[in-house]
C-alpha cells in the first residue's frame, strides 16, 4: 500500500484534518515568524494539491492568456476554483470591469475565498454548492443534475483546472452542458483533463508506484476502486463524443507532461489541456 492509497482510504472529512495536522508545525513556524501574504492559505489549509500555491496560480493565469485568450475586462467563471488558487493572480489581471465568480463543493475554501478575497476585491464572489465527490465531499447531492446558478450567455471564459480529472463521465456530460449554456457566443473554455488514445493506453493502465490508472471502465480508466473520483483518465474518442453533445466546439489540445507523451507546446501543463468554444 502507497501513501495516495492510505489517503484515499479515509473519508473527505479525515482527508482535511489529516493534512491540517501534518502540516501544523510548518503552519506553527510561518505564524512565529509572521506570515507575509495574506493571499496564501496556510499549508494545512491547502486540499487542492501540491506545488507553490503562488506560483501555480501565476501559471494557471498564463495558461488562460495564452490559450483562452483572457483580457482584463472579461467576466470569468472558475469552476472548482478550490481555495482560490487562480482567483489570487487573477486579483490582479482583471480590471474593476472584469467580474470573477467561482464555486466548488469544498465549503472550507470557499469560506477562506470569501473571507480573504472578496473582502478586498469585491468583483470576486465565491459561491459553496453542497455536491457528492468522493475524494472531496459526501452527501446525495448529484453533480450530474447540477443547474449553474449564472444567466445563459454570461460569461466570457470559463475554466476548470484540475476539476474534470475528479468528476465521473455523466457529471462531466452535465457541466459540458451547462458550461455551453453560460458562455456568451464565441466564449471560451479551458479545461484540464488526464487523456488517453489507444497509443498510451498499455503504458498509462500498468499497476506501478506511478502515477496510473490500472481499471478500465468503458471509454475511461480509474486509478482507485474505492474512491473512483480519486483520478480519472478519459479516452480522447469518448470524451470527444461528450463534447459534441454539448455542444462545444474542440478549438486546441495541448499535452501535458504526465504522461510522458511528446508535449506539443512550450507553454503546458501537468495536465492535459482542453480550448472548448461556443459558436
Ligand atoms: C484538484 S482541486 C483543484 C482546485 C482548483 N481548480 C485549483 O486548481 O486550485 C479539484 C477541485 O474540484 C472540486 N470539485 C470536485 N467536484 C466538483 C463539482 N462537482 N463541482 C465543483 N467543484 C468540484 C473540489 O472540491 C476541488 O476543490
Amino acid at each position: 500500500m502507497n501513501l495516495r492509497s492510505v489517503y484515499y482510504a479515509i473519508s473527505p472529512k479525515s482527508r482535511l484534518i489529516v493534512r491540517k495536522i501534518v502540516y501544523s508545525p510548518v503552519d506553527f513556524l510561518d505564524f512565529l515568524k509572521g506570515r507575509k501574504n495574506k493571499y496564501v492559505p496556510k499549508k494545512g489549509d491547502i486540499f487542492i494539491g501540491s506545488g507553490d500555491f503562488i506560483s501555480q496560480g501565476k501559471h494557471h493565469l498564463e495558461l488562460l492568456k495564452q490559450f483562452a485568450f483572457l483580457k482584463q475586462d472579461y467576466s470569468v467563471l472558475d469552476v472548482g476554483c478550490g481555495i482560490g488558487r487562480a482567483a489570487v493572480p487573477l486579483t490582479q489581471y482583471l480590471s474593476d470591469k472584469g467580474r470573477y465568480e467561482g464555486f466548488d463543493v469544498v465549503k472550507k475554501g470557499i469560506t477562506w475565498c470569501k473571507n480573504h478575497i472578496t473582502k478586498d476585491f469585491p468583483n470576486f464572489r465565491f459561491k459553496h454548492i453542497p455536491l457528492n465527490n468522493d475524494l472531496y465531499y459526501l452527501t446525495d447531492q448529484k453533480a450530474e443534475s447540477f443547474v449553474f446558478p449564472y444567466e445563459n450567455n454570461s460569461f466570457d471564459t470559463v475554466f476548470l483546472f484540475s476539476v474534470f480529472t475528479h468528476m465521473q463521465p455523466l457529471e462531466v456530460q452535465n457541466y459540458l452542458n451547462e458550461i455551453h449554456r453560460v458562455l456568451k457566443p464565441n466564449g471560451k473554455c479551458l479545461s484540464t483533463f488526464f487523456l488517453y488514445n489507444e497509443d498510451i493506453e498499455q503504458h498509462i493502465s500498468k499497476e506501478n508506484k506511478g502515477f496510473c490508472f490500472p481499471y478500465e471502465k468503458g471509454g475511461y480508466r480509474i486509478m482507485n476502486q474505492k474512491v473512483p473520483s480519486a483520478n480519472i483518465a478519459f479516452s480522447e474518442e469518448y470524451l470527444n463524443q461528450m463534447i459534441t453533445k454539448s455542444q462545444l466546439k474542440l478549438e486546441n489540445k495541448i499535452y501535458g507532461s504526465w504522461s510522458k507523451r511528446e508535449v506539443n507546446n512550450s507553454l503546458s501543463d501537468y495536465q492535459d489541456i482542453l480550448i472548448l468554444e461556443k459558436n
